[in-house]
């Protein structure tokens, strides 16, 4: 169960009604859409959603931990990390008509993997994944600030 709030710049207020678009693969590291050119039925999505943050600017998504999945040969700038392994990561794209448009990865803490990977190893988007129980699914929780459009007044 992943939750969470979206911000404005200042850190501290909720976004209302940011949208945000979460995908991630399967147990097994794979993605429902293969390459970027592949196009597939909406029907035959797996393992994405799209959802809005409520009068208090919350997010919710319960899902799966995503598998871990080899960085593809010939991933242009990325060459040299083909065939290594990267650490288990959801991506989201948060989108607000007022704020700068976000697409981003995040990761669980402690993945081995985080140390070398070329998107996560200088990144602080992080959280803890708290063990659940047979009656309590396992949870993690992280914050998103959303930047101001270039020239756009502060708030
Ligand atoms: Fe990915």
């Amino acid at each position: 169960m992943l939750t969470g709030t979206v911000l404005r710049p200042d850190c501290k207020t909720p976004v209302v009604g940011a949208t945000i678009d979460f995908w991630h693969c399967d147990h097994a590291g794979a993605y429902d859409i293969k390459t970027p050119d592949e196009k597939i039925a909406p029907e035959n999505y797996r393992f994405r959603a799209m959802a809005q943050t409520d009068a208090s600017g919350r997010f919710m998504f319960e899902t799966i931990v995503p598998g871990r999945y080899g960085i593809p040969p010939g991933l242009e700038g990325f060459e040299q990390f083909a065939g290594q392994t990267r650490p288990a990561h959801f991506h989201l794209t948060v989108t607000h008509p007022i704020y700068l448009p976000l697409t981003t990865q995040v990761y669980i803490k402690g993945d081995p993997f985080i140390a070398k990977d070329p998107w996560a190893m200088h990144s602080k988007l992080a959280f803890t994944l708290r063990k659940g129980s047979a009656t309590a699914p396992s949870t993690g929780s992280f914050d998103v600030v959303l930047a101001n459009r270039p020239g756009q007044r502060r708030s």
